[in-house]
């Protein structure tokens, strides 16, 4: 039961700000504020970001777009970045990070979410999430932008990639962009062409849009570097497995915007007896260089923020106060001060100290 109706609570948020600000002191404690502040509406929070179910459309045969509207907590989201979406499953609580394929000023967005074989959190959302549920999500990250340089932009999907681009290219149509623009999607089957009917209508009201779609199963057509000869000039983004995106990116050769939906590779490391400190926590520990500091934070009893565990949603970022890490996944080393970390797929390379 709501004290206030959901619609108040989002008008409210900005009065919130003094309260934030002696959370931020140390003054007051979040947890203890958010607990009444629920009691007058479910959705109402000082910072987390709750979302009303408004909407649920099938865009494909296997891809639902989810349409909410937040509590006023959401913060500078643009189309094009990705949320963690978190559902509390047998008494567990998963996180997943979904694209935000449309954001407007008024607090209302839209997530492409894909439904996956074996899917432990995609698959009950679609299957059971209903208009008026409320959701909890994450802070959005992400880096992708439409171009500002370049003899126009071309765009590369493969399967639920579409869905980081999808947004980008709704806002810089309805802004007028009016260079020339190619979208192409790869798919495995004809019934995966997501958002088939809306990017048709696009390019009917927009000539400089040209989209096309390869079937890549049962011996279709997959990604060759051939595919890029048209595109020469044009800024590129591509979006898929992170199998595709390295084949993009070899074959391109110059800079691009990319953004990978599955991990790629880890690096394997040698394991070596070495010292974690916890700075926030006071805590230090013998850890070794083999393990993510996420799994060595868990097994010193810390329980840091963490979503995908794959180095993909940036849910467990954190800073490195002293000594260096090495990406699990390229291993690239990062050993800057103050340098923000991905501690899911970071293994300390000595001792180290991270601000957990
Ligand atoms: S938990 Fe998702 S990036 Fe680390």
């Amino acid at each position: 039961m709501s004290l206030l109706p959901f619609f108040l609570i989002r008008l409210l948020a900005p009065w919130l700000r003094p309260l934030r600000a002696l959370v931020a002191r140390g003054w007051l404690v979040e947890a203890e504020l958010d607990a009444v502040l629920a009691m007058l509406h479910p959705a109402w929070r000082l910072n987390r970001v709750f979302a009303r179910v408004e909407g649920r459309e099938w865009v494909g045969d296997d891809l639902l777009a989810l349409r909410m509207r937040c509590n006023g907590n959401a913060r500078g989201w643009r189309a094009g970045q990705h949320v963690q979406l978190y559902l509390q499953l047998d008494g567990v609580r998963h996180g997943r990070s979904y694209s935000l394929t449309r954001v407007d000023a008024r607090g209302r967005v839209e997530l492409g979410i894909r439904r996956q074989p074996g899917g432990r959190l995609s698959n009950p959302l679609l299957d059971r999430v209903e208009v008026g549920q409320l959701l909890e999500l994450g802070q959005a990250q992400g880096e992708l932008r439409w171009p500002q340089q370049g003899s126009g932009v071309a765009l590369l999907a493969a399967g639920s990639g579409i869905t980081a681009l999808l947004g980008l290219l709704r806002e810089a149509l309805a802004q007028g962009y009016a260079a020339p623009v190619q979208l192409l999607h790869y798919v495995r089957e004809a019934g995966q062409r997501a958002y088939r009917d809306e990017l048709q209508q696009l390019m009917a009201r927009h000539p400089n849009l040209r989209v096309r779609w390869l079937l890549t199963g049962q011996g279709g057509e997959r990604f060759q570097p051939a595919h890029l000869l048209e595109m020469a000039g044009m800024a590129l983004l591509a979006c898929g497995p992170a199998g595709f995106v390295a084949a993009v990116r070899e074959a391109w050769g110059g800079p691009l915007q990319h953004e990978a939906f599955s991990p790629s590779p880890r690096v394997a490391v040698a394991g070596q007896a070495l010292r974690l400190e916890f700075v926030q926590s006071r805590l230090q520990v013998a850890g070794d260089g083999a393990r993510s500091l996420l799994e060595q934070a868990e097994a010193a009893g810390l329980r840091p923020a963490h979503g995908c565990r794959q180095g993909i949603c940036a849910g467990c970022t954190c800073s490195l106060l002293g000594g260096a890490v090495r990406d699990l996944r390229s291993g690239e080393t990062l050993a800057e001060p103050g340098q923000a970390i991905r501690i899911c797929v970071s293994a300390p390379l000595g001792d180290v100290r991270v601000d957990l």
